[in-house]
């Protein structure tokens, strides 16, 4: 699926949970980029999913990026076991109330990428103190805790500005200053997340509902964001007029 610009990080959340190195796999047959890994502690967020172990053996699937999303209360505790399951980035959340910043840096260190999610009500200005020290920042466009829900188009507002997190940054490739969304993105949002210029979709609960044809899903989710991508900056009325080759 080359030639997109838009790339699809797939989680495996509502995959199933008895199957996930086949259901990984096949995302990534189906065009997925990478595995998103949405690990949920039943406190920070009202739900329990899976921990570092389970990420160690599905690291043998493959080389593809895994993300880890941690939605945990303390991230700090369980870091070196997340580093040393195999995850090439780790992105936690800026709410959490123990200090972010040895954390990151133990990412870092660790040549892992750091990243910081935030809640829908989280405003970005949260991100400043640890702006030097991101490579992720992670919009949500849902409460985090399940999957399946409706995405938040306020929320989504925030992916745009997000890439003022990285200003500055100058001499990294940019791989490392990646701005990713995540919760309900599907077709019907995917096109808002390119315009809004997200650089990677999480797509989860839409991948795995009976019937879906993976590829087919992923590379219209991929074509709507392109799409979005051709008409950034652009009013609609004006958008008629740009063509494919005007991209950004
Ligand atoms: C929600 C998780 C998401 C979720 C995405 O807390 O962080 O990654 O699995 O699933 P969908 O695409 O169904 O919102
Ligand atoms: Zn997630």
């Amino acid at each position: 699926m080359a030639g997109h610009r838009s790339l699809v990080s797939a989680s495996i959340l509502d995959a199933d949970l008895s199957n996930l190195s086949r259901d990984s796999r096949k995302a990534l047959r189906g065009g997925a980029d990478r595995i998103h890994l949405d690990v949920m502690d039943g406190h920070f967020v009202p739900n329990i999913s899976f921990g570092p172990a389970i990420i160690k053996r599905l690291r043998k699937i493959g080389k593809q990026p895994f993300d880890a999303h941690l939605m945990i209360s303390e991230p700090g505790r369980y870091m070196d076991q997340f580093i040393d399951a195999g995850c090439d980035s780790i992105t936690f959340h800026v709410e959490v109330e123990e200090p972010i910043e040895p954390i990151l840096l133990k990412i870092r260190k660790a040549g892992r990428l750091a990243g910081l999610a935030i809640k829908p009500a989280t405003p970005l200005t949260a991100l400043d103190p640890y702006r030097d020290l991101l490579d992720i920042v992670m919009v949500m466009t849902v409460e985090p805790g399940f999957g399946g829900q409706k995405f938040i188009t306020d929320a989504a507002a925030k992916i745009e500005p997000a890439h003022q997190v990285f200003r500055d940054r100058i001499g990294e490739r940019p791989s490392q200053r990646e701005v990713h969304v995540d919760g309900g993105v599907n077709r019907d949002s995917a096109e808002v997340c390119g315009r809004q210029g997200a650089d990677i979709l999480v797509v989860g609960s839409v991948l795995w509902k009976k019937g879906t044809d993976l590829q087919r899903e992923i590379k219209l989710i991929k074509s709507l964001a392109d799409k979005g991508y051709r008409t950034r900056g652009h009013s609609k009325s004006a958008s008629k007029k740009t063509t494919a080759g005007e991209a950004q």
